[in-house]
């Protein structure tokens, strides 16, 4: 854990910011001293994460600014940047955390499905990269930017075709704009997170008693905790990793070093299995979507 206020000066925009990784990581940023603006699609949910982040860390409330936008929608986004840099006086950090995933047999995925989770994952990102870069260098005061890929993104994997790709690209765009804005002094790397329980990436990516044999397949035999996680991006966000720019590092107890991260439903499940589980993991998704209070979010198993 680093301790004191190393990020005092820093202002810090989280896309994905209200939920799951996205707030443990503001979190944990918040209490190393950083200002922070979380992102996210719904507005309640991002008040209460801020109020949650204002009441573990002793900030006061106006530190912590949560403002609803779809990384989708580039002018959106591009407005957030400036209401950040406006309520604190500038930006100085962003971390792309927004992301939108589900397993799925490529041959029975919509080209739109597709579209949506690169949509989501690439575009989103490059929106917030582009909004936040164009300041940090209208500022002249350098920056640091994070990106949240998979360790897929370099090995690819069965059943999230759409998210492989967009990742694949997020790697690209970071060992990329390392060395085109390193000029600028803005520092961009990414982090490769294995398993991390959270409600929204269980729910959508791990089939229901399926959790013991997840865990056999990583060295280290247990999913990863969010500090864990946080404590890397803190690292990375600080000025103790100021000569790192265009890495990446891999979060994973291991995983991928023993296979693709959903390769072995190749070999776990046949098609008609498959097929079954992940129309039904499905249908669980469209309900949450329709009836959202019916599906309150779980809490954080970490
Ligand atoms: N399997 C196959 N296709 C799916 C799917 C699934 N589980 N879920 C959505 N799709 C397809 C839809 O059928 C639709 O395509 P179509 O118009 O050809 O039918 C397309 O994707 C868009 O779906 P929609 O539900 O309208 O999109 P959305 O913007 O509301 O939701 C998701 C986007 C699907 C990514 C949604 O799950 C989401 O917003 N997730 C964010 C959080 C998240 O995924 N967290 C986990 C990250 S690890």
């Amino acid at each position: 854990m680093l301790e004191g206020q190393p990020l005092s000066q820093d202002v810090i925009l989280i896309t994905g910011g209200g939920s799951g990784l996205g707030k443990s990581m503001a979190q944990t940023l918040a209490q190393l001293g950083a200002k922070i603006t979380i992102l996210g699609r719904r507005q309640s949910v991002l008040e209460e994460a801020a109020q949650e982040i204002t009441n573990a860390t002793n900030r006061p409330s106006e530190d912590i600014l949560p403002l609803p936008c779809d990384v989708r929608d580039f002018p959106a986004v591009e407005k957030a940047v400036e209401t950040t840099a406006q309520t604190f006086g500038k930006i100085t950090g962003l971390i792309n955390n927004a992301a939108g995933n589900f397993l799925a047999q490529t041959e029975k995925l919509s080209p739109n499905g597709f579209k949506t989770i690169v949509d989501i994952v690439l575009n989103g990102t490059f929106h917030a990269t582009l909004a936040a870069g164009r300041k940090m260098i209208q500022q002249n005061t350098g920056g640091n930017i994070l990106n949240i890929t998979t360790t897929y993104a370099w090995m690819g994997s069965a059943f999230v075709v759409p998210s492989a790709c967009a990742k694949a690209g997020v790697l690209a765009m970071t060992r990329s704009l390392a060395v085109e804005w390193a000029e600028y002094k803005i520092r961009i790397n990414a982090v490769a997170p294995g398993p991390f329980p959270t409600p929204g990436a269980w729910e959508k990516l791990m089939p229901e008693g399926m959790e013991d044999f997840a865990k056999t397949k990583i060295p280290l035999k247990r999913f990863g905790k969010h500090h864990e996680l946080a404590n890397l991006c803190a690292y990375l966000m600080s000025p103790y990793s100021a000569y790192i720019t265009g890495a990446c590092i891999p979060i994973d107890g291991g995983e991928w070093l023993m296979g693709g991260e959903f390769n072995h439903l190749t070999l776990t499940l046949n098609p008609e299995q498959r097929s079954q589980i992940f129309e039904m993991m499905r249908e669980r998704q469209k309900s949450k979507k329709n009836h959202p209070k019916q599906n309150p979010p779980q809490k954080n198993n970490p």
